[in-house]
Formats: structure tokens, C-alpha cells, sequence
């Protein structure tokens, strides 16, 4: 029989909160200024994928030096941080806060692991700072998904083995780093996005508590 998982590793924008929407929009604007066709299906790629990996993307065989590269993300963040300062509790997607706190009841571990930089902001701006064990982010490690290590390094910070672990993600690029982590991955959102997860829900609310503790085996 498979073993209790022990934690529960959620990542942050698409998950947990709606910010995903807002990493769109400033791309949009970005790609605009810079006439650089850019949709939906286009920012789906830029999931889970730190800011300087999504510019390398967005601009493809488009040559820039060093500076100008510089000075797009940082318009970028700009733009973003922008946006952030109109979040609200408004921003925690249905059904997140009480996945959480019905897992804490249980005694199972929970954490944050984000490649973004504005975690922290994003954690105090919608007022939950304090429901995760572990906030780990863009700040923690050096390789960001789709290499493992944001989840093992969070994994080690809640003191569990990366096999009692699942991850929750919406970027295939964060379920492909849950896989080679060795984790249980759970994806949010369509198929061809989070087809590879072991189990796959199309958002964040359709996961009740009751069916993510039978996953886990709790
Ligand atoms: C991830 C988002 O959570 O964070 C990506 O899914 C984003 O779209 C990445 O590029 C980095 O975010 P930031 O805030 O450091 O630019
Ligand atoms: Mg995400």
C-alpha cells in the first residue's frame, strides 16, 4: 500500500492566488510597446518560468544587449508591481485559504514554493502571509523550475523527504520540476498545460479537501 504523504507544496500565482492574470497583463503591455505579438497561449509558456527565462522566450531570435534586455524585465516587474498594488483577499482564487487550513487541521505540512521574486508582496497583499509552514521563492535558488530545486529546497526546509511530498501547480514547467523531485504532482488547469500531473484538476476550487487527502493517502 502507498505510503501518507506528509506535506503539501503549493505554488503560488495560478494556484493560490489570481496573479497569474496580472503577470499576463504586464507582458501584454510590455509586448505591445515592443510590437511583439503576444497571446494567451503565449503566456501560458511564461508559467512557472522565472522573469529573465520568460524575456529570453517572449523575445525568441530578437537580439538585444545586456542593458536594453535589463531594462525590459525591470519595465516588466514595473509593470506588474503596478498591478499588485490593487490586490486584495479578493485575489486568493476559490477554495485556496480552506485547502490549506483543512490540511494544517490534519497536521499536514504545507508551503509556498514560487520562482517569483514578489512572493512576499503577493503573500501580504492578499493577507496570508502566515497560513503557509514554508514560503520559499525566486530568492532561494539558483536554478528555477523546471529544475527541482525550489521544491527540494523547500521540502528540506519542512523538514520532509521530497517522496512525501505533492506538489500543486498550473505551469508545466513547475510539474515537470515536481516530477524530477521525485514529488507527487498535482496540475491545475487544461490538458495540454498540466496533462503530465499524476492527478489534474481544471482550477484550484475543484480540488476539496476530502479528494486531495485521498491523493496524498492521509
Ligand atoms: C511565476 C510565474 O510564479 O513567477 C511566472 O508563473 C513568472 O509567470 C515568475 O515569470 C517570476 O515572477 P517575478 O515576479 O519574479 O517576475
Ligand atoms: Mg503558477
Amino acid at each position: 500500500m502507498r505510503r501518507k504523504l506528509k506535506a503539501v507544496i503549493f505554488d503560488l500565482d495560478g494556484v493560490i492566488t489570481d496573479t497569474s492574470e496580472y503577470h499576463y497583463r504586464a507582458w501584454k503591455r510590455l509586448a505591445d510597446e515592443e510590437g511583439i505579438p503576444f497571446t494567451r497561449d503565449d503566456n501560458d509558456k511564461l508559467r512557472g518560468v522565472s522573469r529573465g527565462e520568460c524575456l529570453k522566450i517572449l523575445l525568441k531570435e530578437k537580439q538585444v544587449s545586456d542593458e536594453k534586455f535589463q531594462e525590459i524585465m525591470n519595465r516588466k516587474n514595473e509593470y506588474y508591481v503596478e498591478l499588485l498594488g490593487q490586490m486584495t483577499s479578493k485575489n486568493i482564487l476559490s477554495g485556496a485559504k480552506e485547502l490549506v487550513l483543512g490540511l494544517k487541521r490534519r497536521g499536514i505540512k504545507t508551503a509556498i514554493a514560487s520562482v517569483s521574486k514578489n512572493t512576499r508582496t503577493v503573500l501580504q497583499g492578499t493577507g496570508i502571509e502566515d497560513l503557509f509552514d514554508v514560503i520559499v521563492d525566486g530568492y532561494s535558488v539558483k536554478n528555477t523550475k523546471p529544475a527541482p530545486d525550489i521544491f527540494l529546497f523547500a521540502a528540506k526546509e519542512l523538514g520532509v523527504k521530497p517522496e512525501d511530498c505533492a506538489v500543486v501547480e498550473d505551469a508545466e514547467a513547475g510539474i515537470d520540476a515536481a516530477l524530477a523531485g521525485n514529488m507527487l504532482p498535482i496540475g491545475i488547469g487544461p490538458e495540454e498545460r498540466a496533462g503530465k500531473a499524476r492527478y489534474r484538476f481544471e482550477k484550484t476550487g475543484d480540488i476539496t479537501l476530502t479528494k486531495l487527502l485521498e491523493i496524498i493517502n492521509f
